[in-house]
């Protein structure tokens, strides 16, 4: 029988997941479904419950189930718990191992793809809401010189930090702190891209040979890489690889095959 598998959210008909993972089953010869699943929002769990009854045997999780789909894990990967939030499942007759492979998903886009090392770099961190937090610990643990964490809301910036106490290289604040700093990379992982707006970045925080990286993609991005570029930012990335590194990610936990990505990365920016 050919193994099931799904991407849950509401909304969801916009999802480029079913296109992507058909083309990496295309490639690697794996014999598979994925489909999208619309779930009403007041029946996440129902709707997971029933899709493994079906026989599903994974799950991609997307907005704005991630902290549910956090609640009904039997089982969580470190990552997934310190993001506290799951963006894959893994079915198995007794458990759902809850996963997140976001961060994962940036830090091999960046560093596979963009060809740009992580250690001893000073990062800064735009945003502390939950797209933030779910790519600290996989950028941590590529050892930073610094983790500069801002976000309007100090005090959230604060609690992020308090949240990982034992990594003594993290500093936060708000956008004002870092007036007169350089970071060789700056990602966004505000939501102020969603709705084309440019978070209160002081300028001169781009130093020689650095990335600005926002973890949306669409037009949505255009002014904060535009304003990196102005600033002399040395290489610009929207979310794109990041989108496509998490599936292939997801991918690799289910089918134990690590699909290849640069053509779908290619073909998802030409659809
Ligand atoms: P997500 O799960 O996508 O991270 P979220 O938890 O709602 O969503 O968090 C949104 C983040 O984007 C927050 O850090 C928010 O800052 P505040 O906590 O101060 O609200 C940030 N954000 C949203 N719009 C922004 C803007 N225009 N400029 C700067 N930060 C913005």
């Amino acid at each position: 029988m050919t193994d099931s598998y799904a991407v849950i959210g509401s909304p969801i008909a916009h999802s480029k997941s079913p296109w992507i993972h058909a083309e990496f089953a295309r490639q690697t010869g794996q014999d598979m479904r994925y489909e999208a699943i619309l779930a009403p929002v007041d029946a996440f769990a129902a709707t997971v419950a029933a899709f493994r009854e079906r026989g599903g045997k994974g799950m991609n999780v997307t907005v704005p189930f991630k902290l549910e789909a956090c609640e009904i894990s039997s089982r969580l990967t470190e990552r997934a718990g310190a993001a506290q939030a799951v963006n894959t499942f893994v079915f198995s007759s007794d458990e759902i191992l809850g996963d997140n492979t976001d961060g994962a998903g940036l830090v091999r886009d960046i560093r596979t793809n963009l060809g740009f090392s992580l250690t001893g770099k000073r990062m800064l961190l735009m945003g502390a809401g939950g797209a933030a937090r779910g790519v600290m610990l996989p950028l941590l643990e590529h050892k930073p010189s610094i983790l500069t964490i801002i976000n309007r809301t100090k005090q959230k910036a604060h609690a992020l930090q308090q949240q990982f106490s034992r990594y003594e290289n993290i500093v936060s604040g708000d956008y004002a702190d870092i007036r007169g700093e350089k970071f060789d990379l700056v990602i966004n992982a505000t939501s102020a891209s969603l709705q084309g707006n440019l978070p209160p970045l002081p300028p001169g925080i781009f130093a020689a040979e650095s990335l600005a990286y926002d973890m949306m993609y669409g037009d949505g991005c255009i002014p904060f890489l535009q304003f990196a570029k102005q600033q002399g930012a040395s290489s610009l990335a929207d979310g794109i690889g990041m989108l496509v590194e998490q599936a292939a990610e997801s991918f690799f936990l289910w089918r134990g095959v690590r699909p290849k990505t640069d053509q779908v990365i290619r073909g998802l920016r030409n659809l």
